[in-house]
């Protein structure tokens, strides 16, 4: 590990909790990862082959835990890691050049929709870039402007310091922390070094639209995502045009507005769009009650616990270069 952190001039971890002032540091730690590198692209080298036999699950998201296989970190790359600054500004400028505010909610839907597919059960799917390929789904309408955005920032990184460095499973990742953190959201810090798909992931992972409050757990239980994760992710539907505020503010509005349930005023017809289905069952749940109504009341409780669960899902089902 150490020979990878001179040689591309990461920081460790333990290093990055040290420095006062940092984002949250997106780490990966309590991840689920699968072994799959049959569907990975481009096609796995010796030292990837080795991280992804070897390692357990849970080591393969911690690069700086006691009992990582000695061989792997001493071929050394292998795991997820951070950006330097000079990496990350070159990423945050070609966000700023082809991510718009106006594009950050569709960016923070994609990253949901590429970890998705994720199942615990079956330990497949996950964050990938394999949403390129299941972009005709009907659960993923609308998200062919968020893969642009990812292809064109691909291309500007071309030259930058950031060239070579990250895949496109990592720029869904970075834009979606990107558009939390323009639109007004906690500041993410997000490890780096996803392998991407060559292949789309099984379909049918996603939640229905008409699912009740307990089948969405269940859903989310499958990507080892559990309750309170899923309350705080769901916040992120204060982004986008279904009513719960500014389209382009991340703020907690939507716990605010679940509370207040506007879609049962018979006689406001406006209010009545306001949110979806499987939002308006929230608030009634006795697992999802709670948390909205801590996360209504308590905006920096909302900001920690998104900024956790982001971590979490933005590693799930990942294997790392
Ligand atoms: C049960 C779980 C979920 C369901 C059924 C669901 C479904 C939907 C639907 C139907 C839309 C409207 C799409 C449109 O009309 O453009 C939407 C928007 C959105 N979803 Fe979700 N979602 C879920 C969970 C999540 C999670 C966990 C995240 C993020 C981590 C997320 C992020 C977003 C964002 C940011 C938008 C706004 C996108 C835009 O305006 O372009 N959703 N979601």
């Amino acid at each position: 590990m150490q020979v990878i952190q001179q040689r591309q001039g990461v920081a460790s971890p333990s290093q990055a909790a040290r420095r006062p002032s940092r984002p949250v540091a997106v780490r990966c730690e309590n991840a689920g990862s699968s072994t799959r590198p049959s569907s990975i692209s481009p096609q796995p080298n010796r030292r990837q082959l080795l991280s992804a036999v070897m390692a357990a699950p849970l080591l393969q998201c911690l690069p700086w835990a006691a009992g990582r296989p000695a061989a792997a970190a001493e071929i050394g790359g292998e795991g997820p890691r951070y950006l330097t600054p000079e990496q990350q500004a070159a990423i945050d400028g070609v966000f700023a050049a082809v991510m718009p505010k106006s594009k950050a909610p569709v960016m923070v839907r994609l990253v949901f929709h590429d970890a998705g597919t994720f199942s615990a059960a079956t330990g497949d799917g996950g964050v990938n870039a394999s949403i390129r390929f299941e972009l005709d789904r009907p659960d993923n309408f609308g998200l062919k402007r968020g893969w642009n955005v990812i292809e064109a920032a691909a291309l500007r990184l071309k030259g930058t310091a950031a060239d070579g460095i990250v895949s496109k499973a990592d720029l869904i990742v970075l834009a979606a922390a990107y558009g939390v953190r323009i639109t007004g959201g906690p500041a993410m810090r997000v490890a780096v070094g996803r392998l991407d798909a060559a292949a789309a992931d099984p379909d049918g992972r996603m939640p229905e639209l008409d699912f009740s409050a307990q089948q969405q757990l269940a859903n989310f239980a499958d990507k080892g995502l559990g309750a309170q994760e899923f309350v705080a992710l769901c916040g992120s539907h204060t982004l986008g045009s279904k009513g719960y505020g500014d389209p382009v503010t991340f703020d907690n509005t939507y716990y605010k507005t679940l509370l207040a349930a506007p879609w049962t005023d018979k006689k406001n017809e406006m209010a009545q769009h306001t949110g979806i289905a499987t939002d308006h069952v929230l608030a009634d749940d006795p697992t999802c009650r709670p948390l909205i109504q801590r996360y209504a009341a308590d905006q920096p409780a909302f900001f920690r616990d998104f900024a956790a669960a982001f971590e979490k899902m933005s590693c799930v089902g990942v294997q790392w270069a």
